[in-house]
């Protein structure tokens, strides 16, 4: 029985990648460890509530006494925890710094006095920075551009250290933009569905050339399990999509799953320091047997009708964020 301690498993990919587990392995014992922040939602994990395989515990990554004790019962971690969204760390860096710094910190010293087997650490393509041509090996430097992704890369550097120091069994992950169910609507594509939905305007920054590699967020997590069953201890491995694309075609493309006018289309003021491309080399993990399933017409329509069915869901949150929402559109979504 493998025994994973799940941080975040209450936000957007920590939640998809729970429900894999438990729906593809019959052997396993999952622990959530989630601060339920604005991000975090229990009702991503409502449907597994009643599988004794799973518990969650309400606490944060940050809290040494919590994690001890969570630590002593696991023998693998996997680490989504994080602050997660670039535009909140370009208002206030402070708990960026907090939690995916010193929180993967704690983790990691956790993990060293109780040995655990394994500590899948989940980082970001973001921490290579922007590349206009080519594409990001592994092995390449870090360069980060905000703090969201500097904090990410902080934290990843970490976690390598305590590799070659302490030899500690880690393992990394950088994967590309995640989309699909359970996204907080804050993130592009979530967000323009739920606006072109209420048919409210859809900020596009700058000139919406900006270019993104997309994978759908099962692809991701078959793609973690993947480096977590036959991923070389020490090692980190790029997880992309395949999918490169321009901000604006996704746009027109969500309008137009949804039927809406391309004139719901709102060009405004661009992100400060916004990495123009992102792009990974995946022959590594690729060499491990794993390719991504969901072709992006197929995952987009997926998302598209998730969000339509799941209205609850998403009208809940976004009207519990009215208040951040008024402050952020002074600051960015004001027009050009
Ligand atoms: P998310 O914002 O949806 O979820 C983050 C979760 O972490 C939330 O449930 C939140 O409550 C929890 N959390 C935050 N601070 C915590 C703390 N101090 N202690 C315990 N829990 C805490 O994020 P996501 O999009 O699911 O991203 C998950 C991970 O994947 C992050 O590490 C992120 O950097 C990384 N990542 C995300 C993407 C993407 O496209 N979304 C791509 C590459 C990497
Ligand atoms: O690349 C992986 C990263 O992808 C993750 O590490 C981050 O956690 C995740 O938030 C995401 O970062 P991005 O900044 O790429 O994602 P976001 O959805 O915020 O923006 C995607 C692109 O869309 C980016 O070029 C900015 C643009 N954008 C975004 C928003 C929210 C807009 O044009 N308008 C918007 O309102």
């Amino acid at each position: 029985m493998q025994k994973i301690l799940v941080t975040g498993g209450a936000g957007f990919i920590g939640s998809n990648f729970v429900r894999y587990m438990l729906n593809n392995y019959e052997n396993v014992h999952i622990i959530v460890l989630d601060a339920l922040t604005y991000a975090g939602n229990r009702e991503n994990l409502n449907d597994l509530e009643s599988d004794p395989r799973y518990i969650f515990y309400h606490g944060d990554i940050t809290d040494r006494k919590v994690v001890n004790n969570l630590m002593s019962n696991v023998d693998t971690v996997v680490n989504f925890a994080a602050e997660t969204h670039v535009d909140r760390s370009i208002h206030k860096a402070g708990e960026f710094i907090n939690t995916d710094v010193k929180g993967t910190f704690e983790l990691l010293e956790a993990a060293k006095t109780y040995k655990v087997e394994r500590f899948l650490h989940i980082s970001t393509d973001e921490v290579y920075g922007s590349i206009l041509d080519g594409s990001f090996k592994e092995t390449d430097p870090l360069e980060p551009n905000s703090p969201y992704s500097s904090s990410k890369a902080g934290g990843d550097l970490l976690v390598r250290s305590y590799f070659v120091t302490y030899g500690l069994p880690v393992l990394i992950t950088r994967s590309s933009n995640n989309y699909g169910p359970y996204q907080y609507p804050e993130k592009l594509i979530p967000l323009f569905i739920t606006n072109a939905i209420d048919d409210i305007p859809l900020p596009l920054y700058g000139d919406g050339k900006n270019i993104r590699d997309w994978i759908y967020v099962e692809d991701n997590c078959s793609g973690i399990d993947a480096v977590l069953q036959k991923g070389e201890i020490g090692q980190t491995y790029n997880i992309g999509g395949g999918n490169e694309r321009e901000n604006i075609y996704i746009t027109e493309k969500i309008l137009d799953l949804l039927g809406k006018p391309r004139s719901l289309i709102k060009p405004v003021k661009d992100r400060p320091g916004h990495d123009r491309r992102y792009s990974i080399d995946t022959s590594k993990i690729r060499e491990i047997g794993w390719k991504p399933e969901y072709d992006l017409q197929d995952g987009l329509k997926a998302t598209v009708d998730w969000y339509v069915k799941n209205e609850a869901w998403w009208r809940q949150i976004k009207e519990k964020s009215e208040a951040y929402k008024a402050f952020y559109d002074v600051q960015y979504n004001n027009n050009k």
